[in-house]
Protein backbone atom coordinates (compact mmCIF):
# COMPACT_ATOMS: atom_id res chain seq x y z
CA UNK A 1 0.00 0.00 0.00
CA UNK A 2 1.76 3.51 -0.97
CA UNK A 3 -0.32 5.69 0.91
CA UNK A 4 0.75 3.91 4.52
CA UNK A 5 1.70 6.31 6.91
CA UNK A 6 3.41 2.97 8.51
CA UNK A 7 5.01 0.47 6.49
CA UNK A 8 7.07 -2.41 8.12
CA UNK A 9 8.85 -4.95 5.89
CA UNK A 10 10.26 -7.56 6.94
CA UNK A 11 10.47 -7.06 10.70
CA UNK A 12 12.76 -9.48 12.74
CA UNK A 13 13.28 -9.58 16.37
CA UNK A 14 15.62 -11.58 18.02
CA UNK A 15 16.18 -11.59 21.80
CA UNK A 16 19.70 -13.21 22.95
CA UNK A 17 18.67 -14.75 26.24
CA UNK A 18 20.47 -17.32 28.86
CA UNK A 19 19.10 -20.23 27.12
CA UNK A 20 19.91 -19.27 23.52
CA UNK A 21 18.34 -17.06 20.66
CA UNK A 22 14.84 -16.47 21.71
CA UNK A 23 13.15 -15.26 17.68
CA UNK A 24 10.12 -13.58 19.09
CA UNK A 25 9.44 -11.81 15.69
CA UNK A 26 10.29 -13.95 12.50
CA UNK A 27 9.36 -11.58 9.28
CA UNK A 28 6.19 -9.45 9.18
CA UNK A 29 4.87 -6.95 7.08
CA UNK A 30 2.89 -4.33 8.03
CA UNK A 31 1.39 -1.50 6.52
CA UNK A 32 -1.56 1.44 7.77
CA UNK A 33 -3.17 4.11 6.22
CA UNK A 34 -3.66 7.72 7.18
CA UNK A 35 -6.86 7.40 9.57
CA UNK A 36 -7.23 3.82 9.68
CA UNK A 37 -7.55 1.30 12.47
CA UNK A 38 -5.29 -1.53 11.94
CA UNK A 39 -6.16 -4.50 14.76
CA UNK A 40 -3.04 -6.54 15.62
CA UNK A 41 -5.00 -10.16 17.41
CA UNK A 42 -3.08 -13.14 18.54
CA UNK A 43 -2.72 -15.31 21.81
CA UNK A 44 -0.15 -13.98 24.28
CA UNK A 45 3.75 -14.39 23.05
CA UNK A 46 2.33 -14.33 19.42
CA UNK A 47 4.86 -10.97 19.09
CA UNK A 48 2.68 -8.07 19.02
CA UNK A 49 3.77 -5.96 21.63
CA UNK A 50 7.34 -6.80 20.70
CA UNK A 51 6.86 -6.07 17.25
CA UNK A 52 5.69 -2.74 17.56
CA UNK A 53 8.19 -1.73 20.63
CA UNK A 54 11.04 -2.63 17.93
CA UNK A 55 9.25 0.08 15.65
CA UNK A 56 9.41 2.33 18.67
CA UNK A 57 13.08 1.84 19.38
CA UNK A 58 12.30 0.77 22.84
CA UNK A 59 13.46 -2.62 23.08
CA UNK A 60 16.34 -3.69 25.62
CA UNK A 61 19.79 -4.14 23.80
CA UNK A 62 19.51 -8.35 24.00
CA UNK A 63 16.86 -7.27 20.94
CA UNK A 64 18.65 -7.58 17.34
CA UNK A 65 16.13 -6.05 15.18
CA UNK A 66 16.11 -6.75 11.61
CA UNK A 67 14.04 -5.27 8.58
CA UNK A 68 12.25 -1.64 7.70
CA UNK A 69 9.65 0.56 9.69
CA UNK A 70 9.16 3.26 7.61
CA UNK A 71 7.48 5.98 9.35
CA UNK A 72 5.99 8.87 6.91
CA UNK A 73 8.83 7.81 4.51
CA UNK A 74 11.75 8.01 7.47
CA UNK A 75 13.41 4.80 7.63
CA UNK A 76 13.80 4.53 12.02
CA UNK A 77 15.29 0.82 11.90
CA UNK A 78 19.19 2.01 12.54
CA UNK A 79 18.92 5.60 13.20
CA UNK A 80 20.72 7.07 15.80
CA UNK A 81 18.74 6.97 19.44
CA UNK A 82 18.42 10.32 19.18
CA UNK A 83 16.78 10.57 15.87
CA UNK A 84 13.68 7.85 17.44
CA UNK A 85 13.79 10.04 20.35
CA UNK A 86 12.60 13.07 18.69
CA UNK A 87 10.01 11.16 16.44
CA UNK A 88 8.55 8.94 19.52
CA UNK A 89 5.94 10.99 21.62
CA UNK A 90 6.18 12.92 18.43
CA UNK A 91 5.03 11.54 15.00
CA UNK A 92 4.85 8.30 16.80
CA UNK A 93 3.01 7.78 20.13
CA UNK A 94 2.32 5.04 22.55
CA UNK A 95 -0.39 4.07 24.93
CA UNK A 96 -0.22 0.98 27.08
CA UNK A 97 -2.33 -1.24 29.15
CA UNK A 98 -1.37 0.15 32.35
CA UNK A 99 -1.87 3.77 32.86
CA UNK A 100 -0.12 4.25 35.95
CA UNK A 101 3.25 2.92 34.47
CA UNK A 102 2.65 5.89 31.92
CA UNK A 103 2.09 8.68 34.76
CA UNK A 104 3.96 10.23 37.19
CA UNK A 105 2.78 10.14 40.40
CA UNK A 106 4.34 13.31 41.81
CA UNK A 107 3.68 15.48 39.18
CA UNK A 108 0.04 17.37 38.67
CA UNK A 109 -1.61 15.80 35.12
CA UNK A 110 -2.02 19.10 33.35
CA UNK A 111 2.32 19.81 33.84
CA UNK A 112 2.83 16.12 32.70
CA UNK A 113 0.79 17.07 29.32
CA UNK A 114 2.86 20.50 29.22
CA UNK A 115 5.76 18.50 29.43
CA UNK A 116 5.14 16.45 26.76
CA UNK A 117 3.70 19.24 24.49
CA UNK A 118 7.14 21.58 25.05
CA UNK A 119 9.74 18.30 24.74
CA UNK A 120 8.62 18.15 21.19
CA UNK A 121 7.18 21.98 20.54
CA UNK A 122 8.06 25.45 21.03
CA UNK A 123 5.35 26.43 22.75
CA UNK A 124 5.52 29.01 25.84
CA UNK A 125 3.84 27.70 29.31
CA UNK A 126 0.57 29.82 28.71
CA UNK A 127 -0.42 28.38 25.56
CA UNK A 128 0.86 24.44 26.32
CA UNK A 129 -1.25 24.90 29.74
CA UNK A 130 -4.17 25.89 27.79
CA UNK A 131 -3.67 23.39 25.29
CA UNK A 132 -3.40 20.40 27.95
CA UNK A 133 -6.79 22.02 29.02
CA UNK A 134 -7.84 21.09 25.37
CA UNK A 135 -6.69 17.87 25.32
CA UNK A 136 -8.18 16.59 28.50
CA UNK A 137 -11.54 18.15 26.92
CA UNK A 138 -11.09 16.24 23.48
CA UNK A 139 -10.67 12.46 26.00
CA UNK A 140 -13.68 13.50 27.66
CA UNK A 141 -12.33 14.58 30.78
CA UNK A 142 -15.15 16.44 32.89
CA UNK A 143 -13.68 19.81 34.24
CA UNK A 144 -10.48 20.01 32.68
CA UNK A 145 -9.24 23.11 33.38
CA UNK A 146 -9.54 21.60 37.64
CA UNK A 147 -8.51 18.20 36.34
CA UNK A 148 -5.53 19.52 35.16
CA UNK A 149 -4.35 20.31 38.50
CA UNK A 150 -4.60 16.99 39.89
CA UNK A 151 -2.48 13.98 40.66
CA UNK A 152 -3.16 10.90 39.06
CA UNK A 153 -3.86 9.00 42.28
CA UNK A 154 -6.86 11.24 41.99
CA UNK A 155 -8.20 9.39 38.55
CA UNK A 156 -10.26 6.40 38.22
CA UNK A 157 -8.60 3.63 36.12
CA UNK A 158 -10.47 4.57 32.89
CA UNK A 159 -10.09 8.45 33.84
CA UNK A 160 -5.84 7.74 34.03
CA UNK A 161 -5.94 6.15 30.30
CA UNK A 162 -8.16 8.79 28.82
CA UNK A 163 -4.64 11.26 30.17
CA UNK A 164 -2.65 8.91 28.60
CA UNK A 165 -4.40 9.18 25.36
CA UNK A 166 -4.44 13.10 25.76
CA UNK A 167 -0.41 13.14 26.39
CA UNK A 168 -0.43 10.32 23.39
CA UNK A 169 -2.32 13.15 21.20
CA UNK A 170 -0.68 15.89 22.85
CA UNK A 171 1.84 16.70 19.41
CA UNK A 172 -0.61 15.45 17.01
CA UNK A 173 0.65 11.90 16.05
CA UNK A 174 0.82 10.68 13.02
CA UNK A 175 0.35 6.68 14.14
CA UNK A 176 -0.74 6.26 17.51
CA UNK A 177 0.09 2.31 18.82
CA UNK A 178 -2.35 1.13 21.54
CA UNK A 179 -1.31 -1.67 23.18
CA UNK A 180 -3.93 -3.44 25.11
CA UNK A 181 -5.31 0.15 26.05
CA UNK A 182 -8.57 -1.33 27.50
CA UNK A 183 -7.34 -5.18 29.03
CA UNK A 184 -6.60 -4.04 32.98
CA UNK A 185 -10.72 -2.09 32.73
CA UNK A 186 -13.98 -3.28 32.91
CA UNK A 187 -16.14 -3.66 30.24
CA UNK A 188 -18.40 -0.34 30.31
CA UNK A 189 -15.02 1.85 30.78
CA UNK A 190 -13.71 -0.18 27.87
CA UNK A 191 -16.06 0.46 25.31
CA UNK A 192 -15.75 4.32 26.58
CA UNK A 193 -11.88 4.26 25.68
CA UNK A 194 -12.60 2.48 22.75
CA UNK A 195 -14.80 5.56 21.49
CA UNK A 196 -12.25 7.77 22.54
CA UNK A 197 -9.61 6.51 20.07
CA UNK A 198 -12.21 6.65 17.77
CA UNK A 199 -12.76 9.61 18.11
CA UNK A 200 -9.04 11.15 17.63
CA UNK A 201 -8.50 8.67 14.81
CA UNK A 202 -11.58 10.44 12.92
CA UNK A 203 -10.79 13.92 14.10
CA UNK A 204 -7.28 14.38 13.46
CA UNK A 205 -7.03 11.27 10.96
CA UNK A 206 -4.37 9.55 12.76
CA UNK A 207 -3.38 6.05 12.13
CA UNK A 208 -3.99 3.66 14.92
CA UNK A 209 -2.26 0.23 15.69
CA UNK A 210 -4.86 -1.55 18.17
CA UNK A 211 -2.85 -4.37 19.75
CA UNK A 212 -4.99 -6.60 21.23
CA UNK A 213 -5.90 -10.30 22.07
CA UNK A 214 -9.37 -9.59 22.02
CA UNK A 215 -11.18 -10.34 18.92
CA UNK A 216 -14.64 -8.36 20.25
CA UNK A 217 -12.64 -5.23 20.69
CA UNK A 218 -11.44 -5.69 16.94
CA UNK A 219 -14.67 -6.04 15.92
CA UNK A 220 -15.88 -2.67 17.35
CA UNK A 221 -13.38 -0.36 16.08
CA UNK A 222 -10.67 -1.94 13.70
CA UNK A 223 -11.06 -1.02 9.42
CA UNK A 224 -8.25 -4.17 8.65
CA UNK A 225 -6.52 -6.89 10.70
CA UNK A 226 -3.51 -8.26 11.35
CA UNK A 227 -3.38 -12.35 13.13
CA UNK A 228 -0.55 -12.78 14.47
CA UNK A 229 0.67 -16.69 15.92
CA UNK A 230 4.82 -17.36 16.70
CA UNK A 231 6.08 -14.13 15.64
CA UNK A 232 4.83 -13.99 12.23
CA UNK A 233 1.53 -12.29 10.59
CA UNK A 234 -0.63 -15.60 9.56
CA UNK A 235 -3.76 -13.55 8.06
CA UNK A 236 -4.13 -10.57 7.00
CA UNK A 237 -7.85 -8.40 5.59
CA UNK A 238 -10.30 -6.16 6.21
CA UNK A 239 -12.20 -6.41 9.15
CA UNK A 240 -15.45 -7.66 7.69
CA UNK A 241 -13.99 -10.46 5.23
CA UNK A 242 -11.81 -12.08 8.46
CA UNK A 243 -14.94 -12.34 10.37
CA UNK A 244 -16.84 -13.29 7.13
CA UNK A 245 -14.26 -15.88 5.80
CA UNK A 246 -11.57 -16.09 7.83
CA UNK A 247 -9.44 -18.40 5.70
CA UNK A 248 -6.24 -19.56 8.52
CA UNK A 249 -7.54 -22.51 10.41
CA UNK A 250 -5.75 -20.30 13.74
CA UNK A 251 -7.99 -17.59 12.28
CA UNK A 252 -10.94 -19.88 12.27
CA UNK A 253 -9.83 -20.83 16.03
CA UNK A 254 -10.11 -17.39 17.29
CA UNK A 255 -13.24 -16.81 15.88
CA UNK A 256 -14.64 -20.13 17.12
CA UNK A 257 -13.48 -19.13 20.67
CA UNK A 258 -15.43 -15.88 21.31
CA UNK A 259 -18.52 -16.14 23.07
CA UNK A 260 -21.51 -16.39 21.20
CA UNK A 261 -24.66 -16.63 21.84
CA UNK A 262 -25.66 -19.80 24.66
CA UNK A 263 -22.07 -20.04 25.29
CA UNK A 264 -20.60 -17.83 27.99
CA UNK A 265 -16.97 -19.47 28.11
CA UNK A 266 -14.18 -18.76 25.58
CA UNK A 267 -13.49 -21.86 23.99
CA UNK A 268 -9.82 -22.00 23.89
CA UNK A 269 -8.09 -23.69 20.87
CA UNK A 270 -6.07 -27.07 22.13
CA UNK A 271 -2.66 -27.19 22.18
CA UNK A 272 0.22 -24.56 23.26
CA UNK A 273 2.35 -21.74 20.58
CA UNK A 274 5.73 -23.30 19.93
CA UNK A 275 8.85 -22.72 21.62
CA UNK A 276 10.40 -19.43 20.45
CA UNK A 277 13.51 -20.85 21.63
CA UNK A 278 13.37 -23.52 18.78
CA UNK A 279 10.30 -22.60 16.37
CA UNK A 280 9.45 -25.00 14.00
CA UNK A 281 10.58 -24.80 10.20
CA UNK A 282 7.53 -25.18 8.81
CA UNK A 283 3.65 -23.88 9.83
CA UNK A 284 4.13 -22.95 13.42
CA UNK A 285 0.03 -23.51 13.94
CA UNK A 286 0.14 -27.23 12.67
CA UNK A 287 0.68 -28.88 15.68
CA UNK A 288 -2.50 -27.55 16.81
CA UNK A 289 -4.08 -27.98 13.35
CA UNK A 290 -6.69 -30.43 12.72
CA UNK A 291 -5.76 -30.13 8.54
CA UNK A 292 -2.28 -30.35 8.85
CA UNK A 293 -0.67 -33.00 6.10
CA UNK A 294 3.25 -33.08 6.01
CA UNK A 295 3.58 -30.87 3.55
CA UNK A 296 2.73 -27.81 6.10
CA UNK A 297 5.89 -28.89 8.10
CA UNK A 298 8.41 -28.92 5.11
CA UNK A 299 8.58 -24.87 5.17
CA UNK A 300 7.83 -21.32 6.82
CA UNK A 301 4.35 -20.16 4.63
CA UNK A 302 4.29 -17.01 3.60
CA UNK A 303 1.34 -14.64 3.26
CA UNK A 304 -0.44 -14.94 -0.29
CA UNK A 305 -3.25 -13.46 -1.79
CA UNK A 306 -6.35 -15.77 -1.26
CA UNK A 307 -10.29 -14.54 -1.72
CA UNK A 308 -9.53 -11.01 -0.26
CA UNK A 309 -7.52 -11.74 2.35
CA UNK A 310 -3.32 -12.75 2.67
CA UNK A 311 -3.26 -15.83 4.50
CA UNK A 312 -0.25 -18.29 5.00
CA UNK A 313 -2.14 -21.40 5.26
CA UNK A 314 -1.30 -23.87 1.73
CA UNK A 315 -4.37 -25.22 1.91
CA UNK A 316 -6.28 -22.57 2.50
CA UNK A 317 -8.07 -23.49 -1.39
CA UNK A 318 -7.99 -26.45 -0.52
CA UNK A 319 -9.98 -26.18 2.70
CA UNK A 320 -12.71 -23.86 1.38
CA UNK A 321 -13.25 -26.52 -1.71
CA UNK A 322 -13.57 -29.25 0.90
CA UNK A 323 -16.31 -27.50 2.30
CA UNK A 324 -14.14 -26.99 5.65
CA UNK A 325 -15.73 -23.80 6.87
N1 LIG B 1 12.85 -8.44 26.88
C1 LIG B 1 12.66 -9.70 26.46
N2 LIG B 1 13.63 -10.63 26.55
C2 LIG B 1 13.45 -11.90 26.13
N3 LIG B 1 12.29 -12.34 25.57
C3 LIG B 1 11.29 -11.47 25.47
C4 LIG B 1 11.40 -10.11 25.90
N4 LIG B 1 10.22 -9.48 25.66
C5 LIG B 1 9.42 -10.40 25.11
N5 LIG B 1 10.03 -11.59 24.98
C6 LIG B 1 9.48 -12.82 24.38
O1 LIG B 1 9.09 -12.51 23.06
C7 LIG B 1 7.91 -13.24 22.71
C8 LIG B 1 6.85 -12.28 22.22
O2 LIG B 1 6.41 -11.48 23.32
P1 LIG B 1 5.33 -10.32 23.20
O3 LIG B 1 5.41 -9.55 24.47
O4 LIG B 1 5.50 -9.59 21.94
O5 LIG B 1 3.96 -11.14 23.15
P2 LIG B 1 2.48 -10.56 22.98
O6 LIG B 1 1.93 -11.12 21.71
O7 LIG B 1 2.50 -9.10 23.13
O8 LIG B 1 1.75 -11.29 24.20
P3 LIG B 1 0.67 -10.72 25.27
O9 LIG B 1 -0.68 -10.89 24.62
O10 LIG B 1 0.83 -11.62 26.45
O11 LIG B 1 1.00 -9.30 25.57
C9 LIG B 1 7.51 -14.03 23.95
O12 LIG B 1 8.03 -15.35 23.80
C10 LIG B 1 8.22 -13.30 25.07
O13 LIG B 1 8.51 -14.17 26.13
MG1 LIG C 1 1.77 -7.80 24.60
Amino acid sequence: MSNSVLQIRDLRVTFNTQMGELKAVRGIDVDVAPGEILGVVGESGSGKSVSFLAAMGLLPASASISGSVMLDGKELIGSKRKAIRSVRGKSLAMVFQDPLSALNPVHRVGDQIVEMIQSHQDMNTHDAEKRAVELLEIVGIPQPGERARQYPHEFSGGMRQRVVIAMAIANNPKVLIADEPTTALDVTVQAQILEVIQKVQQKFGTAVVLITHDLGVIARVADSVNVMYAGRNVESGSVQSIFDHPSHPYTRGLLSSLPHEGVDRLQPIAGFPPNMLAPPSGCGFAPRCQFAVDSCNAELPSLQPFDDLLTSCIRAAELRVGGQQ
